[in-house]
């Protein structure tokens, strides 16, 4: 039997629970897709872009710090034969579409409570989002509204326990409207609990957080995003 090698894209960039929320979320929403230009924010595996193809998006944009990202998404994108209609580029974030516009963009961005470090087999710029996990996130808001083209929206994993009432300040200091598409429990393995910024784990235990004897459960959202000047239906 072939023994799986941990350092492969394939294995780095597998999808995780959290991506999974965010594909259903893309294909139960098709009709915001359908025709849409998209871009998805730390896109690893580029299977977010693979989930708005199969929903009618015409073109695919794909950011990741990490080299090993861009070539699994391209190479993803290629055996979907939507290697034309693309463009997937190593950067921070926005950077490398500065002035592009999208119809929709995703972000499954890192932002779990942590200091750097890998885990589960991940790289370190998988998960961690600084101590309090807002670190990614914020920067995010902050660079979004400027690259939503008119009735264009944002689908974005959130961590509960990184606090959504920040989250829903933030965006509103940056012209963004926030309602919450999808609701779920994602597993969060020993692993990473044992990583978890102390002072949050304290404060999320029976908030976000749920403890079931050897497991744990983490309350997670979909947030959609809308410029607060055009409302933000989901
Ligand atoms: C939690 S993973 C999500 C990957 C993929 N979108 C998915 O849902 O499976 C976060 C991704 O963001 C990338 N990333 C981390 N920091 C980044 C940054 N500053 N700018 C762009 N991408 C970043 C990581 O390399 C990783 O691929």
């Amino acid at each position: 039997m072939q023994k799986s090698d941990d350092r492969t894209p394939e294995a780095s960039f597998r999808p995780s629970d959290y991506t999974a929320a965010l594909v259903q979320m893309v294909l139960e929403t098709a009709d915001h897709v359908r025709g849409a230009r998209v871009l998805d924010v730390g896109c690893g595996s580029g299977v977010l872009l693979a989930a708005a193809a199969s929903a009618g998006a015409v073109h695919l944009s794909g950011v990741d710090i990490e080299l090993g990202a861009v070539e699994a998404t391209r190479s993803l994108l290629a055996d979907i034969g939507f290697g034309a209609a693309n463009d997937v580029s190593q950067g921070a974030l926005f950077a490398p579409v500065a002035g592009r516009r999208f119809d929709l963009v995703l972000a499954n961005l890192p932002h779990f409570p942590m200091s750097e470090g890998a885990v589960d087999g991940r790289l370190s710029s998988w998960s961690s989002g600084g101590p309090d996990g807002r670190r990614l996130m914020d920067l995010f808001l902050s660079g979004l509204e400027t690259h939503l083209a008119p009735n264009g929206r944002a689908l974005v994993m959130h961590n509960h326990f990184i606090g959504l009432e920040s989250t829903r300040a933030i965006a509103g200091q940056c012209g963004l409207a926030v309602s919450t598409g999808k609701t779920i429990m994602v597993p969060v393995p020993q692993t990473k609990l044992a990583i978890m910024t102390p002072e949050v784990l304290d404060r999320e235990i029976g908030q976000s957080i749920h403890l079931l004897g050897r497991y744990a459960f983490g309350t997670v959202d979909v947030l959609i995003l809308t410029r607060a000047a055009e409302g933000n239906e989901s």
